[in-house]
């Protein structure tokens, strides 16, 4: 039976990745980190927290990595551990850079330590376009990172490709535009927005308070994402890849799409507030997924309605049962 390490078990897509890896037969272990309160309520919510096997450790503890990679003898490692809050990474930039840059590096050096057959996926990000560069952004597309968590995953990037260059490893890096679900975390905007649309349906709330509505994302399915990570490790050669649905829309949009599936008017509860300005804002991202498609086979089988839809009806089926 394949086994594989996934970092980052505990996050949103660490649980979808677990969940297809189970399918599709392979013992799954997750690296986790010590909290002083456990956090597997999204690997509760796909069903899937007596399947997989955990082992604590840390990106920034290069020995507790080794010791997981030892005992879990991968086929597969995905690296999807990182401080990955955009707005955080102003308020601890030097964490930010060690969990989300230096993590990388020390994965990279426990396989190198470890087995060099390993196969290495990383989780790298459109935010690495940052200013954009080109209108459609692709694997081409010169990098312009605007934040503390962009600029250290362009280290993780570069990084990724020296080690395939240098040690013949099979690493790739999936250049993932924004993905979200019913179990994102709570401070990203879509799902600030679906549970603020459920608890004002509800009448627990009255208002939501948001920073720059007009920055535009292009917005998929983490479900249909983590599809794309597993391909690129099944091919014959190590490449990198943009993962995307070709397709962008606003914060407004956005919200828009949320209030309306419960018949309220969004332009009744939203309150600018420039708490949730950035130093640096991202604008707008809009991913070419060409290549995956023609490579991977790959394409995005969910929409922003369907999406959206889905995680508003999901928060209200949480903050009903509050
Ligand atoms: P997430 O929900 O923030 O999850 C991050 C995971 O990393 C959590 O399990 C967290 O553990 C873990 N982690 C943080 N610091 C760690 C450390 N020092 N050692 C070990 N584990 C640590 O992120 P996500 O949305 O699932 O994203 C997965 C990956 O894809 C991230 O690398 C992210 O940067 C990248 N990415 C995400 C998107 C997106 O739109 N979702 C787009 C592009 C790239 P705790 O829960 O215990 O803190
Ligand atoms: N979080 C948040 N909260 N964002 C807001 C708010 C608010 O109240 N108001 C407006 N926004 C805007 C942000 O300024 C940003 O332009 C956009 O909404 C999206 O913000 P987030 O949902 O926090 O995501 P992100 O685009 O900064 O980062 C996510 O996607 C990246 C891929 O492009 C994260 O998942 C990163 O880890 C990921 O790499």
């Amino acid at each position: 039976m394949k086994s594989a390490l996934i970092t980052g078990i505990t996050g949103q897509d660490g649980p979808y990745l677990a969940r297809l890896l189970l399918d599709k037969g392979y013992k799954v272990y997750g690296l986790v980190a010590r909290r002083s309160t456990p956090n597997n309520w999204r690997l509760k919510f796909l069903g899937i927290e007596n399947k997989v096997e955990l082992i604590e450790g840390d990106l920034t503890d290069l020995a507790s990595i080794i010791r997981a990679i030892k005992k879990s003898n991968p086929a597969e490692v995905y690296n999807l551990g990182a401080q990955s809050f955009v707005a955080t990474s102003w308020e601890q930039p030097i964490l930010t850079a060690q969990s989300t840059g230096v993590g990388v590096l020390n994965v990279l050096e426990a396989i190198r330590l470890t087995d060099l057959s390993i196969r290495f996926y990383q989780a790298l990000t459109s935010e690495m376009f940052g200013l954009i560069q080109e209108s459609i952004q692709s694997e081409k597309t010169p990098f312009y990172p605007r934040s503390p968590y962009g600029v250290s995953k362009l280290f993780g990037h570069w990084m990724t490709i020296n080690y395939r260059e240098s040690f013949s490893m099979f690493a790739c890096s999936g250049i993932l535009f924004n993905h979200e679900s019913p179990i994102r975390g709570i401070e990203f905007v879509t799902r600030k927005v679906t549970d603020a649309v459920a608890r004002i349906k509800l009448g627990k709330q009255n208002e939501l308070r948001l920073g720059n509505i007009d920055a535009k994302r292009d917005w998929g399915f983490a479900g249909d994402y983590v599809e794309a990570m597993w391909l690129m490790l099944q091919q014959s050669e190590p490449d990198d890849y943009v993962v995307a649905t070709g397709r962008t829309a606003t914060v407004r949009d956005m919200c828009q799409i949320a209030f309306e599936h419960v018949s309220l008017n969004y332009e009744e509860y939203l309150v600018i507030d420039e708490k949730f300005y950035r130093p640096t804002e991202v604008e707008v991202l809009l991913g070419n997924p060409a290549k995956a498609k023609e490579k991977l086979g790959w394409v995005p089988k969910t929409s922003l309605e369907e999406l959206i839809k889905s995680m508003v009806d999901a928060d209200l089926a949480r903050v009903k049962k509050e």
